[in-house]
């Protein structure tokens, strides 16, 4: 805006005074030469010099506007120079992880709106575990995922991998150890191989096809015409939501992780093709530890502990058959969730 008024100012000013001073020159110059102190020859040679003045005096508008202009630019550019991240990485060597994750009374509030996410939550996971997450949208089960990604700090209590706080992991080496697949699936407009192969240096395709298997959609990229080397994105053809999410799990998986977390990313597969997909998980994750945060029971029935989430706080915790026995919430969505299953069929 300010550059804008600058020129709205700057030109319209300049002609002004170009005319201006044509019109003053013609006027005493006319009085001049009919007090005959100057001839007709001089006014004529003062407006051509006038004329060659304009020149320079617009080039120096111009060069000024650009000046401007550069100013308001390098501005934008500095506001994102000038960002520092909040999550730093210290400066350690880079560590293989066991894959044991403890949360010690961790509560966690949104830098930036101020919701309370979760509230004192406490659980530990083993290597070799696989624990579901399951509750409503908006209980904070994102947010867990979040956190153990080092996506943001935690605001309140401890979060222990290895027995070691999380702030203490070389944070690229650390990621690279973490599979994560998040809800919202981001694919990048580039060929298949290329969006699973994503976190590794090297293109791999026995690798990539294998993980393509694990993630139960090998058959449906063998069946376009150009396999892996399918363009997708913008500028390729359009993944279903089931295919898209499953791509992102192969993903996830080629670089075989020590730690998996799966943020929902089942909702929209269907039933048949989950457990295919969970039973692969099973024998790849063997030791290894796992994360599922679901909907649906049937996915997370085999979990070695459930977490039930609401409202940011854990209100159920054990496996499958326990809290059956409970007769909790989870027995309730239980109930809910078999109902509307027979409903459907
Ligand atoms: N990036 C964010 N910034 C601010 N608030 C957020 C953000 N993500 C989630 N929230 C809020 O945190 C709460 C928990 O969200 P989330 O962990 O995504 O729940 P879930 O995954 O169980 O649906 C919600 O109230 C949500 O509005
Ligand atoms: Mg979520």
């Amino acid at each position: 805006m300010e550059l804008v008024k600058v020129q709205a100012m700057f030109y319209p000013l300049m002609l002004l005074l170009v005319g201006l001073s044509n019109v003053i020159n013609i006027y005493i110059g006319g009085i001049e030469v009919m007090k005959g102190n100057i001839t007709a020859g001089n006014i004529a040679e003062f407006i051509v010099y006038l004329n060659l003045l304009t020149f320079p005096v617009i080039a120096l508008g111009w060069v000024t506007s650009l000046v401007q202009r550069a100013a308001a630019s390098q501005k934008r550019i500095n506001e994102f120079l000038h960002q520092k991240p909040e999550i730093i990485s210290p400066n350690v060597a880079k560590q293989t992880i066991k894959g044991h994750i403890a949360f010690n009374n961790v509560s966690f509030i949104y830098p930036d709106t101020g919701i309370q996410a979760l509230k004192n939550i406490s659980f530990a996971i083993n290597p070799g575990e696989m624990v579901a997450i399951i509750g409503r949208t908006g209980s904070g089960k994102s947010t867990i995922a979040n956190l153990i990604m080092r996506m943001y700090d935690c605001t309140g209590g401890d979060l222990l991998i290895d027995g070691q706080s999380l702030k203490s992991f070389n944070l690229e080496g650390y990621r690279s150890q973490v599979g994560f697949v998040p809800q919202e699936v981001f694919l990048f407009s580039d060929t298949i191989a290329n969006n699973i192969a994503f976190s590794a240096d090297t293109l791999d395709m026995p690798r990539v096809e294998q993980a393509a298997r694990d993630a139960a959609v090998y058959a449906n990229i063998m069946e376009l015409e150009k396999g892996f080397e399918t363009l997708i994105g913008e500028r390729g053809i359009t993944l279903s939501g089931g295919q898209k999410q499953r791509v992102s799990i192969a993903r996830a998986i080629v670089k075989q992780p020590q730690v998996l977390i799966f943020d929902d990313c089942l909702s929209a597969v269907d039933t048949r093709t989950e457990e295919e997909i969970l039973n692969n998980l099973g024998r790849n994750m063997l030791g290894k530890t796992s994360i599922i945060i679901a909907h649906r029971i049937s996915t997370i029935k085999n979990a070695d502990k459930i977490l039930v989430m609401d409202n940011g706080e854990i209100i159920e915790q054990g496996h499958h058959q326990y809290l059956m026995d409970k007769k909790g919430v989870y027995f309730d969505l239980y109930e809910k969730q078999l109902l509307e299953e027979e409903e459907n069929a």
